[in-house]
């Protein structure tokens, strides 16, 4: 079986209708046109927006020319409180000598290193689990949660200080309006900002406290070997300098935001695609009990049916669903001009479904991965080019350890059908409910 067709697709809307989506339930009522379309143009009475959905114009923008196309200051302004001058937001030479630093502690040679704390995460997260009705959403947000602090600082999600900055940090996230509203929407983040400012200075609190002890740590040389360590003494090769506080700070901030939320939106959806495509799921579970049985990362590349189910999740239900970018000067796309200020809209959501690249663009189907090789452009969760997601080889291998962790210790089946909305990430308007059954007891101990 496959999953039921998550999103109806219905016909044209007015940019009216188009805010009202946004606020309420953007992803499940796409203006049908948006899936085969090549560009389109919405307008304001302040600025345009231009999402385009072909190859040759997503390269321009992500690969040949980023420097004309920077990161979009209306959309990174409602993260402005939390994020400071993080590498998310950051453009030009600010952010290529923040990515010197931040790059190296996410190589291949780094994630095999900090594999161990993902996996203890992962059984950590099946110690809690217990039969019956699971939202599955929120268990994969607290699981990433933990993985995040395991591998940043050597904490577990039971830690005091681990569960305050959890706590704080979903409370600022209520307080965010959906993805990219700010760049079809233009009064959208005025009217959040206060609540907002709240959550995000007390998460910031929490996160100065962690940083400032590591930097006393890393002074004694006491400092345990993890992501938050390797981060604050990598010096930048050009320069030779090493984050300030206040920088690590903000790169803290958004490997929290970057780094939980969207791993969390992945597991949530791969679980559910599994539950409502149970052949898939045995296929998964074939893997995962193997590698569950003596559990090390070179492991991982003896599982490509999980790989390729991670892949199909992150096309159907890309986690950052659309990322935006402005246009610094006059261009021309497909014959129309666009006006420097416009507001360039990549989705992944539309990119992942588009009717004239994909076969059967709404069907959870892994084995088209075996089959044939997609179009670079065309299938982007990660984005692409120099500000390509630096987390991606993590986030492929805490998604396969956590998911298989899950799949080897229990049988999921589906109770209802999740409507896809677009908040920082793509999440399920009213969780992911699935009915567990216990396979094999986890060690509870
Ligand atoms: C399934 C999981 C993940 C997905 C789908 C994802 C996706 C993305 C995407 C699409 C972007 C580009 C956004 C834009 O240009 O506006 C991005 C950027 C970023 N991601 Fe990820 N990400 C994931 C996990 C992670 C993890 C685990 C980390 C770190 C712990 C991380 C850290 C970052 C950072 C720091 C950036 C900003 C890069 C820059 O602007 O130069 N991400 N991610």
């Amino acid at each position: 079986m496959i999953p039921p067709k998550p999103v109806s697709r219905s016909g044209r809307v007015s940019l009216w209708r188009y805010w009202r989506m946004f606020r309420d339930d953007i992803l499940s009522a796409q203006p049908a046109h948006l899936y085969r379309a090549k560009m389109a143009e919405f307008r304001t009475p302040f600025f345009r927006s231009y999402l385009v959905n072909e190859p040759t114009l997503v390269r321009q923008v992500l690969v040949e020319r980023p420097e004309d196309f920077p990161k979009s200051e209306r959309v990174t302004r409602g993260l402005a409180p939390l994020l400071g001058q993080s590498v998310f937001v950051t453009n030009g030479a600010t952010w290529a000598h923040q990515r010197r630093i931040i790059d190296p502690a996410f190589e291949g040679g780094r994630v095999k290193d900090i594999f161990p704390a993902m996996l203890q995460a992962a059984q950590a997260m099946v110690a809690r689990v217990s039969e019956g009705e699971l939202d599955v959403e929120e268990m994969a947000s607290h699981a990433t949660a933990d993985v995040i602090f395991r591998t940043l600082f050597s904490r577990t999600i039971e830690d005091e200080v681990a569960r305050q900055t959890y706590d704080a940090f979903r409370r600022f996230q209520r307080t965010q309006p959906v993805a990219v509203g700010a760049a079809l929407i233009p009064w959208l983040p005025v009217r959040l900002k206060r609540e907002a400012r709240d959550a995000a200075a007390r998460l910031r609190d929490l996160i100065t406290n962690l940083v400032v002890e590591r930097q006393r740590l890393i002074q004694a040389g006491q400092a345990p070997d993890d992501l938050a360590t390797k981060i604050m003494t990598t010096p930048d090769p050009e320069t030779g300098e090493v984050f300030s506080e206040q920088e690590m700070i903000d790169q803290v901030a958004i490997f929290f935001l970057a780094g939980h939320e969207t791993s969390a939106s992945l597991l949530g959806w791969a679980l559910w695609c599994l539950a409502a495509a149970p052949e898939w799921g045995d296929r998964v579970r074939d893997e995962a009990t193997s590698f569950m049985a003596a559990p090390d990362f070179s492991g991982l590349s003896r599982m490509p049916v999980t790989r390729n189910v991670l892949r199909e999740t992150l096309r159907l239900y890309p986690p950052v669903p659309m990322f935006v970018r402005e246009a610094t000067r006059s261009e021309t796309f497909r014959k129309r001009d666009v006006r420097a200020g416009a507001q360039v809209v990549i989705s992944p959501w539309h990119l992942g479904r588009h009717e004239a690249h994909w076969e059967n663009p709404d069907v959870f189907d892994p084995g088209r991965w075996e089959r044939k090789k997609p179009e670079r452009e065309m299938y982007l969760p990660f984005s692409a080019g120099p500000r390509v997601c630096p987390g991606a080889g993590f986030a492929m291998a805490e998604g396969a350890v956590l998911l298989a962790a899950m799949i080897a210790a229990f049988r999921m089946d589906v109770l209802e059908t999740p409507v896809p909305v677009a908040h920082l990430t793509v999440r399920a308007r009213d969780g992911i409910r699935l009915r567990v059954r216990v396979l094999r007891e986890p060690n509870r101990t």
